[in-house]
Order: structure tokens, then C-alpha cells, then sequence
């Protein structure tokens, strides 16, 4: 669509005329894989529980000349998901790709006291809301006999714990877990289901840790990338794995997190005088 570069990678993939359903499509990695699912040619719906957010992909992608439908639809009622899953299949068709990357992102304050009603919410949409939406599309994956593949956005978080983070960690740790378990229950019917892990990437839900500049900086020092990531850069991995390019990945998690998660061992701090202060004489 916008140069023969990306023209090239989008025939690669392979994903023109799949029907592609991205739950949290109306902002942040959601919207970015929105965009570039639609770019290879897929008839892309978004679906966020945030209609207007939707309805602004939706045409973004539609004004560059793709095919796209916005659907308002919170992934935590099961009617709605059901609903919505009726209304893309009559007016796209049978869904081929699920990227599952609605989420509540945020602090809640020490597990002790977190509010107990929070957590069971970001449960409810970050891991039961992921599992309510592989149900439904998953099952229009086995009506059509064509397989599919599914794509979980995780988290790094889901590796390595976030202190404070309510209910995030954990429902990340889950839905690593989920995405495991449904490769295996769902391999017979040809269709995968993999996991993104992002590390750092700044989008609405994050923007607030990147307003303060020195708190950007020190954040982009402890990536070994040296930098925060774009959505766009977790856009392209979730395609990849979208795509029969990756059709022999099943049960697997990429990290894209520019090295963060493998820094450990190089913020230990070392003497100053050389590699003989290790050496036993
Ligand atoms: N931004 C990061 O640094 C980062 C890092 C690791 C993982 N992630 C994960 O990436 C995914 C996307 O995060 P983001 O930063 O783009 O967030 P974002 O807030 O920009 O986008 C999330 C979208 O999900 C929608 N949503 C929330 N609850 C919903 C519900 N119940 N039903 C339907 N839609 C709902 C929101 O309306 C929003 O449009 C999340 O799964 C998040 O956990 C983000």
C-alpha cells in the first residue's frame, strides 16, 4: 500500500483477504498490528470495549485504502464477544487470525492491600477476557476446517515480577500458561497459538512514565537496545506469527523487549581494575 518495501513484506506474509480480529485494536499494540495486518492485505476487525477508538482505526485503515470494521465490545461478556463474533463473520467472514491484546495496564499498590475488586477485574480482562475471545473465534477457526492462529499479547511482566502491579504479573504469567495449553488442545484443528512478550513500548497506557524526561532517559539506559520500542516493532513480530510463515511455531513466546529481559547480569557492578582481580594467584 504505502511503498514497494513494505508491498514486498506484505506479499511475503501472505495474509491478504484472512480475516483478522484484534481485541484492544483501538489504541497502542493493538492499533499498530491493526494497521499493519490491514497493510498485508487482511480484512481486519477492531474490537475494543472503547467504540470511538475502534471507529478511528477502523477508518484510518479504510483511508489508506484497506478493509477494516470497528466493533465496540467489552472482551469480559461472553454475549458480547459471542455477538461481535456473529457480526464479523456475516460481514467479513470467518475469523482466520485472533491477536488478543486488550489489557488494564497499571500500579495497585502492594499485593497486601490491593483492592480486591480491581484485581479480580484485571483478571477477568487480561486473562479470562484472552480465553472468552479464543473461545469464540476459536471455534469459528474449527467450523471453517481452514486452521488459524492465535496471538496472546503478553508481557514481560509475565516472566518477571512487577512488584505493585495488582494482578498484572500475574495474569500475564497466566496467559503465557493459556497460550501453552490452547497450542496443544487446539494443534488437531491446524490452528497455533503463540504469545508476544513486549518489554518497554510507549503507548497511551504507558505515556505516563515517559512525560518526565529523566525518568525516559533511565528507563531507555536499561535497555540494551538503548531505546523504548515503537508499537509498530510488536506489530510486525505479532504478524509474523499471525502468518503461515510461522506455521511450524506453536506454544512459543518471543520476547520483544530490545534485550531487557537478559540485562541482569550486566547492572552487576565491577571493579574498576582489570579481569585479574578475578584471578586466584
Ligand atoms: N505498553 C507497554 O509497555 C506494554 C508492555 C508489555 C505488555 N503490554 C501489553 O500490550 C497490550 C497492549 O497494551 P498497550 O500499551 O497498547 O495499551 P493501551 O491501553 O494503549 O491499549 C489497550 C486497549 O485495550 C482496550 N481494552 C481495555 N479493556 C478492554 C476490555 N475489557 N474489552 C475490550 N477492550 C479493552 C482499551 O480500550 C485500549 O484501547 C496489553 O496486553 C499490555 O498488557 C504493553
Amino acid at each position: 500500500m504505502e511503498n514497494d518495501e513494505h508491498d514486498g513484506r506484505a506479499a511475503w506474509l501472505g495474509l491478504a483477504g484472512s480475516v483478522c480480529v484484534v481485541t484492544g485494536g483501538g489504541s497502542g499494540i493493538g492499533a499498530a498490528t491493526a494497521l499493519e495486518l490491514a497493510r498485508c492485505g487482511a480484512l481486519v476487525a477492531v474490537l475494543d470495549r472503547d467504540g470511538r477508538a475502534a471507529d478511528a482505526v477502523a477508518d484510518a485503515i479504510a483511508c489508506a485504502g484497506g478493509r477494516a470494521m470497528s466493533v465496540q465490545a467489552d472482551v469480559t461478556s461472553e454475549d458480547a464477544i459471542a455477538a461481535a463474533a456473529q457480526r464479523i463473520q456475516h460481514e467479513l467472514g470467518s475469523s482466520r487470525i485472533l491477536v488478543n491484546s486488550a489489557a488494564l495496564v497499571g500500579y495497585a499498590g502492594p499485593l497486601m492491600h490491593a483492592d480486591l475488586a480491581q484485581w479480580n477485574r484485571m483478571l477477568d480482562v487480561n486473562l479470562t477476557g484472552a480465553l472468552l475471545c479464543i473461545r469464540a473465534f476459536g471455534a469459528q477457526m474449527i467450523s471453517a476446517g481452514a486452521g488459524g492462529s492465535i496471538v496472546n499479547v503478553a508481557s514481560i511482566c509475565g516472566h518477571l515480577p512487577l512488584p505493585e502491579s495488582g494482578a498484572y504479573s500475574v495474569g500475564k504469567a497466566g496467559l503465557l500458561m493459556l497460550s501453552r495449553m490452547l497450542a496443544l488442545e487446539l494443534a488437531r484443528h491446524g490452528i497455533r497459538c503463540n504469545s508476544v512478550s513486549p518489554g518497554l513500548v510507549r503507548t497511551p497506557a504507558t505515556e505516563a512514565a515517559y512525560i518526565d524526561d529523566t525518568v525516559a532517559a533511565g528507563r531507555s539506559r536499561l535497555v540494551p537496545s538503548g531505546r523504548i520500542a515503537e508499537p509498530t516493532e510488536l506489530a510486525s513480530v505479532i504478524a509474523f506469527l499471525g502468518s503461515e510463515r510461522a506455521a511450524y511455531i506453536n506454544g512459543q513466546d518471543i520476547l520483544v523487549d530490545g534485550g531487557l529481559s537478559q540485562a541482569l547480569m550486566s547492572l552487576v557492578p565491577k571493579p574498576a581494575t582489570s579481569t585479574d582481580a578475578f584471578t586466584r594467584k
